[in-house]
């Protein structure tokens, strides 16, 4: 049986905990940002409770992963994969059919995931994360089986 937590507002704290151990300085969500961002209509997400996290939203059939992230001493354990893979079933079940992100092109870590995981280059948006370009990446979801 899975070990994730399907998010909610209640659980913003730990996410935004998670989130900070996660990312650099000015790329962290704080609190209100995870309350509000797990709030949107069609957000939905995963808590791993260890130490990891996503969140993510569907709008008709296209879905978005809004953030990812695992703690340092805990990744390559499968805990990104896992999670990714948990937003994707999610997404499918909602009427998805294609998953989007956006990911520095400096991201060496995301970038191995998100390939390990068939996602594929649509898009660079260059000077996106102050110099550095984001690279909009793509993935064609299965249909849901009824
Ligand atoms: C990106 C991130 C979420 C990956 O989480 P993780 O739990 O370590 O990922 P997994 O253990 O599931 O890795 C699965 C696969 O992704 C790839 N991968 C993961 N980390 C990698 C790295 N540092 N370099 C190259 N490939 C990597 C590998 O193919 C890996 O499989 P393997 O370990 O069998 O080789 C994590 O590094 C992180 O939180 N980074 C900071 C926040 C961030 O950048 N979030 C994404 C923003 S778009």
């Amino acid at each position: 049986m899975s070990r994730l937590v399907t998010a909610t507002p209640a659980h913003a704290s730990a996410m935004a905990a998670i989130h900070a151990a996660a990312f650099a300085l000015g790329e962290r969500w704080g609190i209100d940002a995870m309350a509000i961002q797990v709030a949107l209509p069609g957000a939905f997400g995963f808590i791993d409770p260890d130490g990891a996290m996503i969140l993510a939203r569907v709008a008709a059939d296209e879905a978005e992963i809004l953030t990812l992230a695992t703690i340092p001493a805990l990744r390559r354990q499968g805990r990104g994969r896992e999670l990714l893979a948990a937003a994707q079933a999610s997404a499918i079940s909602a009427g998805a059919r294609t998953m989007f992100l956006e990911v520095s092109e400096a991201n060496d870590a995301a970038r191995g995931l998100y390939a390990a995981m068939g996602y594929r280059q649509i898009g660079r948006r260059p000077r996106y994360y102050g110099e550095t370009a984001a690279l909009v990446l793509r993935l064609d979801l299965p249909a849901a089986t009824p």
